[in-house]
């Protein structure tokens, strides 16, 4: 039976991927997308899902979340996030991982009128199944949504954490995007008592997905697989200029590896389960720390530290397929 999913995202090049591939894989019934601000302001990452949907004549509702951290942006001094070098196409024109807005045509049908931390609380009150939830942007909503009822974590099945890193990061010398945009919702989330799998940089960038699979989505040419192919090549050059990976001319894909891990658990490697906590002050805010011993009294979260790039670049094909 499909595994019912309801994804939170920052939309975003790759949480693009995540919804197609969640809303395309047969093994997965996607419920609600719920968005929030982080990659970009809230109205264009929600926007962007908007359009996401309509790309894929998909009917599944979604929700307009937090427009901000619980409290980080009132919280000074941080460590400023570490600005990417600038990318370039082959034609000189600047590009980055995520564009303000999708070149597509602007959203029909509109996002639902109950804000997404409300829609949790609701549907996860009601629920007769538990129901997993993926997250891959910052984790303001859930956290929102803990707070008005702790109670909600019973109908959990398991929360999947897009976010961490730890020998990688990306938004400061310490600490990942997601969980550098919103630490102290992050830390919340964590410690919620569902039973959490963190998915950090280190797995992401070690399931790097490379041109064959763009080539073979282009093969498939449904709008759909060519948009992804579009994602996944620009990636590939800024993954090139400003965050080379280990493999040359491949890219990170980071959100989607949380939907595929859903679909083949295998995809996920050398995963840890032991404890970890987030920083919330200081130069190293954001920060995912990692407790490696062997003897820990506390555990709350299986951390991957490596994703397996061939499995999770076969998983997203066939879904497109
Ligand atoms: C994460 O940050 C965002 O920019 C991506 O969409 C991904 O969820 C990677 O650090
Ligand atoms: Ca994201």
């Amino acid at each position: 039976m499909a595994r019912k999913v309801i994804l939170d995202v920052d939309t975003g090049s790759d949480d693009a991927c995540a919804i197609m591939l969640a809303y395309l894989h047969k093994d997965i019934d996607l419920i609600a997308v719920c968005s929030v601000k982080g990659n970009q302001p809230l109205k264009n990452t929600n926007e962007n899902t908007l359009r996401i949907r309509e790309l894929l004549g998909g009917d599944f509702p979604v929700y307009k979340g937090c427009a901000s951290g619980l409290v980080s942006d009132l919280i000074t001094p941080r460590m400023p996030r570490t600005r990417n070098v600038d990318a370039y196409d082959e034609n000189g024109n600047k590009i980055s991982f995520h564009k303000e807005l999708f070149d597509l045509p602007e959203s029909v049908k509109k996002e639902e009128d109950v804000p997404a931390p409300v829609f949790y609380v609701d549907y996860l009150r009601r629920a007769k199944e538990p129901v997993t939830l993926v997250a891959v942007g910052p984790l303001t909503n859930l956290a929102v949504a803990l707070l008005i009822d702790p109670d909600i974590v019973k109908n959990i099945e398991e929360i999947v954490i897009m976010g961490g890193g730890h020998h990688i990061t990306n938004a400061t010398i310490a600490a990942e995007f997601n969980i550098y945009d919103d630490p102290e919702a992050a830390q919340r989330v964590l410690h919620c008592g569902a039973k959490i799998t963190m998915v950090p940089l280190d797995a992401t960038h070690s399931a790097y997905i490379g041109k064959d699979t763009s080539q073979k989505l282009r093969k498939i040419n449904t709008p759909a697989a060519n948009f992804t192919a579009d994602l996944i090549d620009v990636r590939i050059l800024v993954h090139n200029q400003c965050q080379p990976l280990e493999v040359p001319d491949t890219c990170a894909l980071h959100d989607p590896l949380c939907i595929a891990y859903l679909i083949d658990p295998d995809v996920l490697k050398d995963v840890f389960f032991c404890n970890v906590e987030v920083s919330t002050s200081g130069i190293t805010a954001g920060q995912t720390i990692v407790d490696n011993r062997a003897h820990q009294e506390y555990r709350n979260v299986r951390f991957a530290y490596r994703g397996d790039p061939q499995k999770f670049a076969d998983i997203f094909v066939e879904a497109f397929e």
